[in-house]
């Protein structure tokens, strides 16, 4: 049976195991998909280890995604834009092959949710990791502009700077930001500790767009705050996860799962 594993630390909560058999399930195949905790120091023997042992793909996630960027010897375009992989295989020549599929993820999750991103003014919230790897595919959609909003403005300035090339990209602290937006996207990991970024009153449009890119059993705190704000449509990040696994998937066995059912079945298990 084709071996597949996710990568992390903790990773013992991963839904990507359950996601992947659903997919499989879907497909009529089978496959094997299991979640390693890896402790820190021993990522790329455990890679190694798994594909010498025959393992036909991987998937990573925090905190190993820039050690798989570095351990991978060839990259896809969006893998170097992002300078992380979360998805791995050994590919031409026996050689590490690191993709990164988050940023498209989000993207096909925004267009399954009809968000508006041609021609209109994007918010990003955080500069991190996770803000990084979605700035390409977001810059494809062709806004009219990207702002980086981050606590650290430095970091968010750097990112535009990277991104610069693919459209307009501007970074802003918090409270430098006016104006209001149509379309808002949460990439900091704010919500994970319950806590809300530093906002300005009317940032968001009156019947505006806002995703967070964190997901749990309840709406988030920005979710929450985006309703209070007079937005149309809330969405939490439950569909790019299932989406990035989709295109893993697609990367390892050139097969494309249909991935609604695949969200409709987690929510539900999320919730209950
Ligand atoms: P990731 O890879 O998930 O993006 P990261 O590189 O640690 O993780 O980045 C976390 C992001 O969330 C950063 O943009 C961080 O802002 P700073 O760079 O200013 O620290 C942002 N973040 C975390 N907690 C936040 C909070 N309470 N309010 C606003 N931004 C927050």
């Amino acid at each position: 049976m084709d071996q597949y594993a996710v990568l992390g630390n903790p990773v013992k909560h991963s839904r990507s195991p359950r996601i992947h058999q659903l997919f499989a399930q879907q497909l009529g195949v089978e496959i094997e998909y299991r979640a390693i905790p890896v402790e820190l120091g021993a990522f790329s023997d455990t890679v190694r280890s798994f594909f010498l042992a025959g393992g036909r793909g991987i998937n990573i996630t925090l905190p190993f995604k820039q050690e798989a960027f570095q351990l991978a010897e060839v990259h896809s375009q969006r893998a170097l834009r992002a300078e992380a992989v979360n998805t791995l295989l050994l590919g031409k020549n026996n050689l590490f092959y690191g993709d990164n599929t988050d940023g498209v993820g989000l993207l096909r999750d925004l267009q399954r949710l009809q968000f508006p991103l041609e021609g209109r003014r994007i918010l990003l919230l955080g500069a991190g990791g996770a803000a990084r790897g979605v700035l390409a595919p977001l810059l494809e959609a062709r806004p009219a502009e990207v702002t980086i909003a981050n606590r650290d403005e430095g970091r968010a300035a750097l990112l535009a700077h990277a991104f610069g090339d693919l459209g307009r990209v501007r970074s802003a602290a918090y409270r430098d930001l006016s104006g209001s937006y149509p379309v808002i996207i949460n990439a900091t990991s704010a919500s994970l500790a319950g806590e809300l970024p530093p906002l300005p009153e009317h940032i968001l449009t009156q019947g505006g767009y806002a995703y967070d890119m964190m997901y749990g059993s309840q709406p988030t705190i920005f979710m929450h705050w985006a309703l209070q704000a007079g937005a149309a449509e809330v969405h939490d990040g439950l569909g790019m996860l299932i989406e990035q696994a989709a295109e893993s998937f697609f990367l390892w066995r050139h097969q494309r799962p249909d991935t609604a059912p695949v969200l409709a079945t987690l929510r539900a298990e999320l919730a209950g």
